[in-house]
């Protein structure tokens, strides 16, 4: 065999022995663990055989704990780019099957090599979370390996979509990368998310808690709203990023792909004319408007468990993609609280940040009342969704189909927060505040001295309803463009949408503005 022969064979044999990472044994306890390895996660979620792997062959360089005699070709995380759709990514894995995934200092210089060239490239990093935190044997070059990734995840925000898988453990302050990007998906049963573990908690607070009840998937999803997504299966978890990637621009400077639609623009929805129930307090279910409205009823719902009085997501209308915000009556009546206002202003802003045109749908009681909301804050929180729609640039439609009241009618992009096409249908009640309430402020004396209070009260409240609970007096100062038939609503916005495509519109020039974190 030729000298040259010899060495191709050589660099076969240890691509092998790279792709084996913490090697068979490793390889098969993970697979008992039912999850699968990094680079099995990294061949589903690309294109088939677009991988290309980056930094095969760096090896850890730490000498404390005898660690010098136990290095693995990679050093415990899968880096490189590939495609999903034919769309360039950028990915990292870390690999449990190697000292269980750790962060050593060579690890964080491969994560921060692509997280540069993601940058560079302009494209979105993907980052697949499996790992024990920082290598405990690197000390100190692990904190700063981590400090490194931080600071990458902070200068990409709002230049390259950032999604973080959390397959795996996941504790410690290596939760600030993920909890720096976009969008965090975890896997139910398997992952985890914690600042201190199980242990520390009991020692400190005395409070017994397991791994799942701490920061479980369902915890996450639900409770503290850190998880945008949760999937069952890696399977489903890696075909979620690769659906979420379909709906998001590859970088600031670029818009979604705009994909061929065959859902007629056109379509009426004759239901929509009948979804508001007679009576004003009965719930309708705001899914059903969604499904009705957008190309083939698709729509990939974004913290579906957390804050359920607000949905956010994207959808596409005519082919292109749209983030959807939509009180939900179903679920406290669609009332806007601290927790639906956080949520509904930071998908807002991702939005902004991506060039995402928002469809706005409204049904609003207002902001939830009570010393609950007000000591935490619902003043600031409501602020951050009244600042993320004023400060946006993007085309933005709104569709207001019943209550919108008082403060929480400015908050869901009302036409002075630029709106540009605001929308009503017939049955939209635009006031300053609800008949009740209004009737009681308002003539709270002459009730008292009426013969019968009550339907003195109840005749001045239907005066107020029909004086203010309808569109018609929004639509008279022009607040609202045009009152629409709720069954036409799918063609309006598209068209709007299409006159909205060539929208300019630029914030004064500023460092950064002081949103009310
Ligand atoms: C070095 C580690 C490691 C770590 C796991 N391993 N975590 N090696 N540094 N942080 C190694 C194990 O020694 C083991 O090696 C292999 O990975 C697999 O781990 P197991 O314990 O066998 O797996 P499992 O039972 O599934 O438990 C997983 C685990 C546990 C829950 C993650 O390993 C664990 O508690 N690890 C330590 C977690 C931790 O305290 N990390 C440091 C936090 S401080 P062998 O050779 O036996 O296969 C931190 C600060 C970050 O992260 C600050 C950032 C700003």
């Amino acid at each position: 065999m030729s000298n040259q022969l010899e060495k191709v064979k050589e660099l076969i044999a240890l691509r092998e022995k790279a792709r084996l990472g913490g090697g068979e044994k490793a390889i098969d306890k993970q697979h008992q663990r039912g999850k699968y390895t990094a680079r099995e996660r990294i061949a589903m979620l690309l294109d088939e055989g677009s991988f290309e792997e980056m930094d095969m062959f760096v090896e850890h360089r730490c000498t404390n704990f005898g660690q010098e005699k136990k290095k693995v070709l990679g050093d415990g995380v899968v880096t490189g780019c590939g495609t999903i759709d034919g769309r360039l990514v950028y990915v990292f894995a870390q690999d449990f099957t190697v000292f269980g995934g750790s962060l050593s200092e060579t690890m964080s210089l491969k994560i921060c090599k692509v997280m540069d060239k993601a940058m560079k490239m302009g494209a979105p990093c993907i980052g697949i979370n499996d790992s024990g935190g920082a290598r405990i044997q690197e000390g100190i070059n692990a904190l700063a390996g981590y400090s490194e990734i931080f600071q990458r995840n902070i200068m990409a925000s709002g230049v390259i979509p950032q999604i973080s898988g959390i397959f795996g453990p996941c504790a410690g302050g290596a939760v600030y990368s993920p909890a720096l990007t976009d969008f965090t998906l975890m896997m139910e049963g398997t992952s985890y998310m914690f600042l201190t573990g199980p242990k520390v908690v009991k020692t400190v607070t005395g409070e017994d808690v397991d791994e799942e009840h701490l920061g479980g998937a369902s915890v996450h999803a639900s409770k503290s709203g850190v998880t945008h997504f949760t999937a069952a299966t890696e399977e489903e978890g890696l075909a979620l990023i690769r659906n979420l990637i379909s709906y998001i621009p590859q970088n600031n400077m670029e818009k979604t792909p705009v994909i061929p639609c065959d859902d007629p623009i056109d379509r009426v929805e004759d239901s929509l004319n009948e979804i508001i129930p007679e009576d004003p307090m009965q719930a309708y279910d705001m899914y059903d408007v969604i499904a009705a409205i957008v190309d083939n009823g698709e729509f990939l719902e974004v913290q579906p468990q957390y804050a359920k009085n607000i949905i956010v997501g994207f959808a596409r209308f005519n082919g292109q993609s749209v983030g959807v915000v939509a009180n939900q009556p179903k679920f406290l009546a669609g009332v806007l609280d601290c927790n639906a206002s956080r949520k509904g202003a930071r998908f807002v802003r991702f939005c902004d940040a991506f060039n995402i045109p928002i469809v706005t749908l409204v049904d609003v009681p207002g902001f939830l009342p009570g010393t609950g909301q007000e000591y935490n804050a619902v003043i600031l929180n409501g602020a951050k969704l009244l600042y993320a729609f004023g400060e946006c640039t993007v085309p933005k439609v709104t569709v207001t189909l019943r209550k919108s009241y008082g403060g929480s009618h400015i908050v869901m992009s009302y036409k002075q927060l630029r709106g540009d096409m605001n929308y009503a249908w017939p049955t939209a009640e635009i006031a300053v505040m609800g008949a009740s309430g209004a009737a009681a402020v308002l003539y709270a004396k002459e009730a008292k001295e009426a013969e019968d209070p009550k339907a003195f009260i109840a005749e001045k409240e239907a005066e107020y309803t029909k004086l203010f609970a309808n569109p018609y007096n929004a639509a008279k100062y022009g607040y609202i463009d045009d009152v629409i038939e709720p069954r036409n609503t799918r063609f309006r916005i598209i068209r709007a949408l299409g006159q909205l495509a060539t929208k300019r519109l630029v914030n004064p020039a500023k460092k950064h503005g002081n949103i009310p974190l």
